[in-house]
């Protein structure tokens, strides 16, 4: 090699840090060669499980008689509550409130009470029918509004958050509203349901394919429940087909269930529910009722504000104690309040336990906060845009949160400023309200609604993450973390991380199924910090070996370290340029380590939950989008004509998939907005159990215009890893515009005179009957 040869090769790398690539795995999503637990070729001698379900919904189970279930075709064991090791417990926060298999007493209708393992699936969910269960039925309620919404029973302690004195600001403010939001929960409806396949091992050890977005927790689950040590225990999971939060914790039950029967028959055994089964048995996002009352000035600027946010929590605590302090992190959204108190009530109710589910609690918070705004705009004729930007959170002034924190990367000026010009919403406001003047069915509304979104988990011990990273002879690297994949991207983007740092192309590092076996205690695949936590463990691991090799060259070669520097897919080493894969042959030569393991854990951050004090979030992140709406006001009908969206990434690490992020977010928001509706029936029973009665958005509910942009600013950024922020969360709040250019639509019935109060979901008989109301108050 000559000296200042001039260099011919590429001077990038390809799918390094800030690319548009493609998800690793999209072709094969869409060619149907991504291998999900299902697909997996079938151990020899498989056998499959079913649950039964209780069809009492609180109630002493006087007898179970299960002989006939044991006795029909291709039946090899029956499990109850009993027959459980260890442990029939797998409550994940340590409660002690939720039993493997209900044993004695059922919570609601559909717990799952025993479980068959057979030949087939067909001959194990057949078998489940022949059982005869006597039960003794005790008082329930699943609805929150049927009980004390401020001191009834609860499944967890509740969390107040207070700053100054909310009550005497609101009694001495010049107008005070007060009033009462209910905001439906949501079914995750991952394409892919809960699975678990159990093989067992010899001695205590079993391995568990569970699509779960926890392979730690379920490890410790599976332990606990057979009484051996985590290490008898390995979980593997290569991709979900979507979690979206519900693949946290609802993973367990299968697992545990199939690694007992596996373990007893010394056979490999999978549970697979189907949709009916798994909508019914596993939880969902919170629905909340929600109390408020709000001070404000004639200007709509608040002075005070007061909350109470009741959650139907289900039977057992499950994380509803995290998604309820998450609703009150989020009862601000982007809004100052000078004095401000908010409680919560996790609430125990006669239904499934609901869980986690994207934005955990801080969306039903978030649409408290601009429901006030609402009430703010309507009560003084103005547009509720000018109510939300008078009461943003201030630059170096009014930016202390109600749980103490300062917001110190507040961009909401910028962000909503830009949206609102880039989506002309000024001139469609005009436009919109003469279209409306001359239109007497069809009406028009508009709403353009800001996204603050606190990252990080609160519990502040989950915010830590590891990787392993091989590098082979070769030149190839093989690349493992804590971190699962279920859709959004994770895999790709740590993958891109660890490129960028050897600078080698992308192709060269092969992304690995997660497994306790190779990275352990770690946290759940949530609170959209994936990236944040994983990405900075593998950077953390390939800087490790990197220096090993420089090291190593600046030696072998006599130079000073600073003169070793890694170009795309090559090293230069003082005058010289040695291909990546030849100077690892020599590292390895000369007996240098090739493996590191790699750490991180947030800065920063801390919480007293006791106090309501602390910085519980690393940073925010921000978005805004803008919605125009009509509705058929004899129908209640309505098509979203068009979404403006501007969301912040940081310096994103991968544009294509931030997009599909907010794209899936919005969308996945608007459902829970506008057409997901769960129903209990006067028995207890949820009816809304398969897609038939649930409407999750279809491809022609999108917005018929659609503009999505990133605001890739890395400015204000704390160093995350190379800059970019979490994704995965926050657009789902996004949709919050579309609620709100309903609500502005339904009001144009009574020159927005009356604010409409317009409840989550808003289906369309729901916008029918606030047409009606609204109406009826103007005495129209
Ligand atoms: N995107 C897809 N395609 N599928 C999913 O299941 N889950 C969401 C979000 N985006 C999800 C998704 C949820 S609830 C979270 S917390 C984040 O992804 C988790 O991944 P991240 O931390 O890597 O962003
Ligand atoms: Mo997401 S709800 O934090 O899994």
């Amino acid at each position: 090699m000559t000296h200042h040869a001039p260099n011919l090769r590429a001077e990038k790398i390809s799918g390094g840090v800030a690319t548009d690539r493609r998800h690793d795995s999209a072709h094969k999503h869409v060619t149907g060669t991504a291998v999900y637990i299902d697909d997996m070729p079938e151990p020899a001698g498989l056998l499959h499980g079913c649950l039964g379900l209780s069809t009492a919904t609180h109630a002493k189970v006087l007898s179970m008689n299960l002989d006939a279930v044991r006795t029909a075709p291709g039946v090899k064991l029956v499990l109850t509550g009993k027959d459980m090791p260890a442990s029939n417990d797998i409550s994940p926060t340590g409660r002690h409130d939720e039993p493997v298999l209900a044993d004695g007493l059922v919570q609601f209708y559909g717990q799952p009470i025993f479980a068959v393992i057979a030949e087939t699936r067909e001959q194990a969910r057949r078998a489940c029918r022949l059982a005869k269960v006597e039960y003794e039925d005790l008082p329930f309620f699943t609805d929150v509004g049927e009980t004390d919404r401020r001191n009834g029973k609860m499944v967890t302690p509740p969390l107040k958050l207070e700053r100054g004195d909310a009550a005497g600001a609101i009694a001495s403010a010049p107008r005070r509203i007060s009033g009462q939001m209910r905001c439906g929960g949501q079914d995750h409806f991952y394409l892919e349901g809960q699975i678990a396949l159990a093989v067992p091992g010899e001695d205590q050890d079993v391995t568990v394919y569970s699509s779960t977005q926890h392979p730690s927790e379920v490890q410790h689950m599976v332990a606990h429940v057979l009484g051996v040590p985590s290490h008898a225990v390995t979980i593997e999971i290569r991709r979900m087909g979507g979690g979206f939060g519900g693949k946290e914790t609802q993973g367990n039950q299968f697992a545990a269930i199939a690694a007992v029967a596996a373990k007893k028959l010394h056979r490999a055994v999978k549970i697979r529910p189907d949709r009916d089964d798994d909508m019914t048995a596993t939880g969902k996002r919170h629905d909340f009722l929600i109390d408020y009352e709000v001070g404000f000035d004639d200007e709509g600027r608040i002075l005070g504000a007061d909350f109470h946010y009741a959650a139907r929590c289900g039977f057992s605590s499950d994380l509803s104690g995290p998604v309820t302090d998450r609703a009150l992190f989020h009862c601000d959204n982007a809004y100052f309040y000078p004095a401000v108190k908010a409680t919560s009530a996790p609430l125990y109710t006669n239904t499934v336990s609901n869980t986690a589910f994207r934005g955990f609690g801080g969306p039903q918070g978030m649409v408290g906060a601009e429901r006030i705004i609402d009430e703010v705009a309507f009560a003084l004729g103005k547009d509720p845009l000018e109510i939300r930007k008078v009461n943003f959170y201030g630059v170096g002034e009014r930016d202390v949160t109600p749980y103490h924190q300062t917001v110190e990367d507040n961009i909401l000026e910028r962000i909503v400023g830009e949206l609102e010009a880039s989506s002309d919403y000024e001139r469609r406001r005009r436009e919109i309200a003469a279209f409306n003047a001359n239109s007497p069915i069809v009406k028009r509304g508009i709403a353009l609604t800001p996204v603050k979104f606190g990252i990080s988990f609160t519990a502040t011990f989950y915010n830590q993450a590891g990787a392993l990273v091989h590098v082979y002879t070769d030149g190839s690297v093989h690349l493992n973390h804590g971190g699962t994949e279920m859709g959004q991207g994770l895999y790709v983007k740590v993958a891109q991380v660890v490129a960028e740092e050897f600078q080698i192309d992308i192709e060269q590092v092969k992304i690995t199924a997660t497994t306790t076996g190779k990275v352990p205690n770690t946290s759940a695949t949530a609170a959209s910090s994936g990236t944040d936590l994983n990405g900075m463990a593998a950077q953390n691991a390939a800087r490790q070996i990197k220096d090993r090799l420089i090291d190593f060259a600046a030696e072998k070669h006599g130079v000073p370290k600073e003169q070793v520097v890694f170009l795309p897919n090559r090293v230069r080493v003082g005058n010289q340029e040695i291909a990546f894969a030849d100077l690892i042959r020599q590292a390895y030569m000369a007996r240098v380590q090739l493996s590191a393991a790699g750490f991180y854990k947030t800065p920063k951050i801390h919480w007293d939950r006791d106090k309501g004090q602390g910085r519980p979030f690393y940073y925010f992140s921000y978005g805004a989008s803008c919605s125009e709406v009509s509705i058929d006001t004899l129908t209640g009908e309505y098509v979203v004509e068009r979404t403006d969206i501007l969301h912040e990434t940081g310096k994103s690490l991968n544009r294509a998939i931030d997009l599909g992020q907010i794209e899936g977010g919005f969308i996945q928001g608007m459902g829970w907005l506008t057409t997901e509706e769960l129903v209990w029936d006067d028995k207890g029973r949820l009816r809304t159990h398969a897609p038939s009665t649930y409407k999750i958005p279809l491809a022609s509910d999108r917005p018929k215009i659609f503009n999505v942009t990133l605001a890739d600013w890395p400015e204000n950024v704390e160093p995350t890893v190379h800059k970019s922020k979490a994704v995965g969360e926050p657009p789902f709040m996004l949709a919050m515009s579309v609620l709100h250019a309903l609500s502005d639509a339904v009001a144009s019935v009574a020159d927005h005179r009356i604010c409409p109060r317009l409840d989550a979901p808003a289906t369309p008989e729901r916008v029918l009957m606030a047409v009606e109301r609204v109406r009826r108050e103007a005495g129209m």
